[in-house]
């Protein structure tokens, strides 16, 4: 099977790992990609707003199998014109990915599917703000009803600060979305859908914050471990059956199947756990952890979720043990980050590429924000946690920051459901 990945992340660059140990794959293609997937797979460019280009070039290699990582070809609609000429494609439509696209969306499917998640308000003007604001909070969860890669929503107890955000988002045209606050600790299930059938991946725990100790801004996520020692059994089967599978119902009864990786971010709260947004593909850095741990071949599962086949594909299997993530981001980021720094250990095994690139004369400099992805794995969640911070180590990048504290709560046993 030749199967080209869209897309230039450490997701990316871990989805083409765990395909390039699948027998079934002969040949594996990567556009954008990034100096590290390029050690994997052979490398275009591409234009990934735009659809057309996306099926152009598929076509072009003949793809046997087309996954699409990100979710702005996805949400701008590349998998239609992909699936059009006849290549069987991971990742949605057009109209099934809206339920990442658009927050509202999202919301009213959920609602139809008496899915439980914060409540919400939209608010398209500065006149209804101060109104709304005080029918939430504090704390406050201020967002913006589109795409903004995880940096376009704001959590706080501070009234100011909650305002100040949504002024901001109106004042650059954007529709804010506020939302009841969602306590209790987070986790990402991804589940690998076919338009009716749902094969949950292991549940997995992002760190937003680019701070120890979640301090600082959001950001698209600067470390993750899986499994989560911490999470109550039964907590997959529960969320599959209330609230995975309903979603999934309700997007085939309107129509728009959803086929691809549905990613639920949940919130366990004490009144159990509940929706605190969807993806339309796989999250990053989850991914790199997850995918650590799968044992089964990948490309006959995407391309079984691709030809609606799940129901009859043999049950997932995985390695024992557990995997940690540690993102390596330059400096400045997630504000605008100083790229151009050459990289030391970027070679190294286990550590995966994101914002890379190999400039003319070999050299692997940074090109991003999130610059690494640093992998260890292990047979405890403490031992994997030792091997993801030895490799940091072995990393160099001036001014470059990580979190310290990625997975140590869950290894100190100091994560609690309220
Ligand atoms: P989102 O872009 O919707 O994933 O939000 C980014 C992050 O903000 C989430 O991972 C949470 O940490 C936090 N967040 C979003 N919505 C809520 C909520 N309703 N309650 C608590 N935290 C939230
Ligand atoms: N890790 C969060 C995301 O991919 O959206």
């Amino acid at each position: 099977m030749r199967v080209l990945v869209i897309g230039s992340g450490a997701r990316e660059h871990a989805l083409l790992l765990a395909l390039s140990k699948d027998p079934a794959v002969t040949a594996l293609a990567c556009a954008p990609g990034n100096a590290g997937t390029a050690a994997l797979a052979e490398t275009y460019g591409v234009d990934l707003a735009d659809p057309n280009a996306v099926a152009a070039l598929a076509k072009e290699w003949d793809a046997g199998l087309v996954v699409i990582g990100p979710e702005v070809p996805l949400v701008a609609g590349a998998a239609d014109p992909v699936r059009a000429v006849g290549i069987p494609v991971f990742g949605p439509s057009k109209e099934a990915a809206r339920i990442e696209g658009s927050k509202a969306f999202a919301k009213d499917v959920m609602q139809a599917a008496d899915v439980p998640t914060a409540r919400s308000e939209i608010v398209d003007t500065p006149a209804r703000l101060d109104a709304a604001l005080h029918r939430f909070g504090p704390t406050w969860v201020v967002k913006d009803d589109g795409l903004a890669a995880g940096k376009g929503v704001v959590v706080t107890k501070d009234y100011d600060v909650a305002r100040a955000h949504a002024m901001h988002l109106l004042d650059g045209g954007h529709p804010v979305l506020l939302e009841s606050f969602l306590d209790g600790p987070e986790a990402s299930l991804f589940c690998v859908v076919d338009g009716t059938t749902v094969v949950p991946l292991l549940p997995a725990q992002d760190f937003k914050r680019v701070g120890d100790n979640d301090a600082g801004p959001n950001t698209g996520g600067m470390g993750a471990y899986s499994p989560l020692p911490w999470a109550p059994s039964g907590l997959v089967d529960d969320v599959v059956a209330r609230i995975v599978q309903p979603v999934v119902d309700e997007l085939a009864a309107r129509d728009t199947p959803f086929s691809g990786l549905l990613y639920c971010g949940l919130a366990l709260t004490s009144d159990g756990p509940q929706v605190i947004e969807f993806n339309c593909r796989f999250g990053d850095p989850e991914t790199q952890v997850v995918l650590a741990l799968l044992r089964t071949p990948i490309a006959g599962l995407f391309l079984a979720a691709a030809e609606g086949r799940l129901a009859s594909h043999p049950p997932l299997e995985w390695e024992d043990g557990a995997a940690v993530t540690v993102v390596i981001a330059a400096e400045g980021y997630p504000g605008r980050p100083r790229t151009g720094d050459v990289i030391t250990g970027a070679e190294l095994d286990g550590v995966l590429h994101a914002g890379t690139r190999r400039r003319d004369d070999g050299a692997v400099v940074s090109a991003g924000g999130r610059v690494l992805s640093v992998v260890g794995t292990g047979p405890s969640l403490a031992e994997a946690r030792l091997a993801a911070y030895r490799l940091v180590e072995r990393v160099e990048l001036t001014g470059s920051h990580h979190r310290s504290d990625i997975a140590l709560k869950a290894v100190d046993g100091d994560v609690h459901i309220p």
